[in-house]
């Protein structure tokens, strides 16, 4: 199977007034291609740094991250950026959304921005992939919305729409349902396991049980480390959830958690 992302030894070290602050400390996983992996720990644990080093967006103090072969390390900013814009996608916590812009052109604006879609033919493509993916979230209907006129999960299914519309072959997501309800969440977390299902890849962080229940593996760390690797089958639907999030609820305990 592929690898779609391998970190060795990661470190992160920040240095704050002559402090140092050993935030990752050596952290070695592999992702596989297809694989839809939850990231847990205490918070301040280093689970949103985890996520921005091995997506590029922090540098490394030490170690690697290859992402599909490719050594981050090694591309020139012009080729990350091009890398970021048609290879990732990123969902956060807080819905970075811009004002007085429809949930359509903002799901766009990362599509018009990618050099693979210059030209009108390829803006009459992306658009209507954007149309479809809406459909998919069940937010069609809101297109011509300003982002005010819309609930948060209807947001939060927007800006997973935005995060696909380059086709990504990896989406990392700092707790994507965090600031949602149970029901939205609920509604989000089964549009992330669509996705996965449909050939993405995805690293989530999340506090939530219910939602990393969903996910096939879990990594829990502690202190910059990863202190545990749990694997479950693949997510088959609503019935399983309680037997899932009882089976996962006694390893995190087992952690610690
Ligand atoms: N940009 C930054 N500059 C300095 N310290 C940071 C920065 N980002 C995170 N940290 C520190 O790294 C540690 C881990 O933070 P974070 O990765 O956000 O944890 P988590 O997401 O698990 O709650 C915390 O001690 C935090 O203060
Ligand atoms: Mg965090």
């Amino acid at each position: 199977m592929t690898t779609a992302l391998e970190a060795k030894n990661v470190c992160k070290t920040y240095v704050i007034n002559k402090r140092q602050n050993n935030v990752l400390r050596n952290v070695n996983f592999t992702v596989r291609e297809g694989e839809l992996v939850a990231v847990m720990g205490p918070s301040g644990s280093g689970k949103s740094t985890l996520l921005y080093a091995i997506s590029g967006m922090e540098e490394l103090t030490a170690g690697t991250v290859e992402f599909f072969g490719t050594d981050l390390a090694q591309v020139t900013p012009a080729q990350m950026s091009d890398l970021r814009l048609d290879s990732m996608g990123f969902i956060f916590q807080q819905m970075y959304m811009l004002k007085n812009l429809t949930l359509i052109d903002n799901i766009l604006l990362p599509a018009f921005q990618s050099k693979r879609n210059r030209g009108s033919a390829r803006r009459k493509v992306v658009s209507a992939y954007a149309h479809e993916l809406m459909y998919k979230m069940d937010i069609a209907e809101l297109r011509h919305n300003d982002i005010s006129e819309v609930s948060g999960g209807q947001l939060q299914r927007a800006c997973i729409c935005r995060s696909l519309i380059n086709k990504p072959r990896m989406i990392f997501a700092d707790e994507p349902t965090g600031s949602l309800n149970k029901q939205a969440s609920n509604e989000v977390m089964d549009e992330i396991v669509r996705m996965n299902r449909e050939g993405t890849t995805v690293v989530l962080v999340t506090h939530d049980i219910r939602v990393a229940a969903k996910c096939d593996r879990v990594l829990y760390i502690i202190d910059g480390n990863i202190h545990g690797d749990f694997n479950l089958a693949k997510y088959q639907g609503e019935q399983e959830a309680k037997d899932r999030e009882r089976t996962l609820n006694n390893w995190l305990l087992d952690k610690g958690w």
